[in-house]
């Protein structure tokens, strides 16, 4: 296993992430956060365990192109599932209402002088896929942009807007959440195989960080 990475096969995943979230929440800083079904329980968790996020800045790695309201909206699940139930200091969402690449730029402008996160929370497809960067997607090769568009690749299929490679690794801490046996293959080649572009999660660890996975013993069977 790669030294810069830190694998934890937790019993309970969400509240395993739930206390690292909260954790943070106190610490301050610039936090990432993630779509998809995985992560909701662990924003609802982590609401429980702390209701002061008035050191916090939320992000979000990537988006859907729908409004605020539609329910395939990562910023409408955690806006349910954390932001309504506590106080945060400030939240940037991505504008997906305005299409991959205007929203993308606008993004791009909110971000300003931002140029390091504190903490990096990450699901995963079971293709490998992170945020909305997919396997040899030329999405991959961004080095300049620190937000893209991209095009609809899987469901919800829609447009994305997304946080490129270069700035997902710029976190003081990058966190996996990943549970399910249908992504055990994936997990063995984001963390035990030699990084890849056919496996986005194996081309994201922190630079000058630390990085950790955090996976049920499904997910995590075929390390
Ligand atoms: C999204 C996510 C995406 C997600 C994976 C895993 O917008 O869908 O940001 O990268 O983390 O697709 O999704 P699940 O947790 O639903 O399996």
């Amino acid at each position: 296993m790669p030294s810069d990475l830190e694998i934890v096969v937790a019993e309970r995943p969400a509240d395993d992430v739930a206390e690292r979230l909260a954790a943070a929440a106190r610490t301050g800083g610039h936090i990432v956060l993630t779509g998809g079904s995985t992560p909701r329980s662990a924003y609802e968790l982590a609401a429980g365990l702390e209701t002061d996020w008035s050191a916090v800045e939320l992000w979000w790695g990537d988006e859907r192109c729908v409004p605020a309201g539609d329910e395939r909206s990562n910023y409408g699940m955690a806006k349910e599932a954390l932001i309504d139930r506590v106080s945060v200091g400030a939240v940037h969402r991505m504008p997906g209402e305005l299409g991959r690449d205007a929203g993308a730029e606008l993004y791009e402008r909110e971000l300003g002088a931002l140029e390091r996160f504190d903490l990096v929370l990450l699901g995963m497809g079971r293709d490998g896929h992170i945020a909305s960067l997919y396997p040899d997607e030329g999405t991959l090769d961004e080095t300049e942009r620190r937000v893209i568009g991209a095009e609809a690749r899987l469901e919800p299929f829609v447009d994305r807007i997304t946080l490129t490679l270069p700035m997902l690794r710029r976190a003081n801490q990058v966190l996996f959440l990943i549970t399910g046996a249908d992504k055990a293959d994936a997990v063995r080649r984001a963390f035990a195989d030699e990084p890849s572009r056919s496996t986005p999660a194996s081309l994201v660890r922190a630079a000058g960080g630390r990085t950790m996975a955090v996976l049920d013993a499904a997910a995590a069977a075929l390390l």
